[in-house]
């Protein structure tokens, strides 16, 4: 089996083979979901629990519909991120769960690290859905296809991920899986949000737009997270836009076919002109969507396949 993950809790752990084969699979839900009848039953009978600490849109609705197009039973717990005072109580909403034999659980956390110590306590496969600032390993696979299905291929590529890479777990992620697949990356964006520590992750840094997007093959833009700025990093919404802001100026020093993604939500008018993002010719974002629900079902299916294998070769308990 090339996928020896228990859990998927970041790009981290994951080899470049691992990655090619979720991908693969993938491609067949791509398919699968542009059928009529969507159905597939790789999930017969398991539980899958949605724990989402933190709002979540496009991701939350994914999984869900993921877990329901391969036949899983699917929960959606509503969790507030106000009723959680960390540490404690979220193992001992884990134990609960626990005992009920989910054989899936995806979570969402506002803490970085969060969901690994989750995955240590429960007997289940357990998928990061973003933890704080760390990792979002789904968004990054989602990212990645979308990438290799445009350019046909995924690696010796350009690629400029630009903007708030300083609190972006989606960054984090695809910093992590692009270098494991051998392209080139560059951060862009004022030292405020782009930390100069992050050339550790092997990318050039660029503080101007018109430089940093020079022929790339991809340009990646994230949101502009203010729920995890005390103040101060930019001067004035307004003046990010003139700076760093993606229209159609700052993208023509990309190549010619250079294509636009963003991860979502957007804020229209800060970080992206919002006739880019809708522009079908180069903006890529409906398909990451679209690529979303069919890496979730792909990395759900390999890890129900690993965690049928591991009870297969254990006793039953009495
Ligand atoms: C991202 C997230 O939550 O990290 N959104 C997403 O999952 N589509 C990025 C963001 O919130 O800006």
């Amino acid at each position: 089996m090339t996928f020896r993950q228990k859990h998927l809790l970041g790009i981290e752990n994951l080899g470049p083979d691992e990655i090619i084969a979720l991908l693969d699979l993938a491609e067949q839900y791509v398919d699968l979901n542009r059928r009529e009848l969507k159905h597939s039953d790789a999930l017969t009978g398991l539980t899958q629990v949605n724990m989402f600490f933190e709002n979540s849109t496009r991701t939350q609705a994914s999984f869900e519909l993921a877990g329901k197009r391969l036949g899983a039973d699917v929960m959606n717990m509503a969790m507030q991120a106000s009723s959680i005072k960390k540490g404690e109580t979220l193992i001992d909403t884990a134990m609960t769960l626990n005992a009920m034999h989910p054989d899936l659980l995806v979570v969402r956390h506002p803490h970085s690290g969060a969901v690994d110590l989750l995955s240590q306590k429960v007997n289940c496969a357990v998928l990061n859905a973003g933890d704080g600032r760390h990792e979002h390993p789904t968004q990054a696979l989602l990212d990645a296809l979308t990438i290799r299905r445009s350019k046909g291929r995924l690696h010796r590529l350009n690629i400029a991920i630009c903007g708030d890479v300083a609190h972006s777990r989606v960054a984090r992620s695809n910093l992590i899986l692009l270098g494991k697949m051998e392209n080139r990356v560059r951060l862009v964006g004022p030292p405020t949000l782009v930390p100069a520590n992050f050339a550790e992750f092997g990318a050039e840094i660029y503080e101007d737009m018109h430089e940093g997007l020079r022929d790339v093959d991809v340009v990646m833009m994230l949101r502009l997270q203010k729920e995890r700025m005390d103040g101060g990093f930019i001067p004035s919404e307004r003046e990010y836009y003139h700076r760093y802001g993606l229209d159609r100026d700052k993208l023509s020093v990309a190549k010619p076919d250079a294509i636009v993604m963003h991860p979502g939500p957007m804020n229209r008018g800060v970080e992206i002109d919002g006739e880019i993002a809708d522009d079908i010719n180069r903006s890529a974002i409906q398909e990451q969507v679209e690529m979303g629900v069919a890496v979730r079902m792909a990395a759900m299916d390999l890890l129900a396949r690993n965690l049928r294998a591991t009870r297969a070769a254990e006793p039953i308990e009495a």
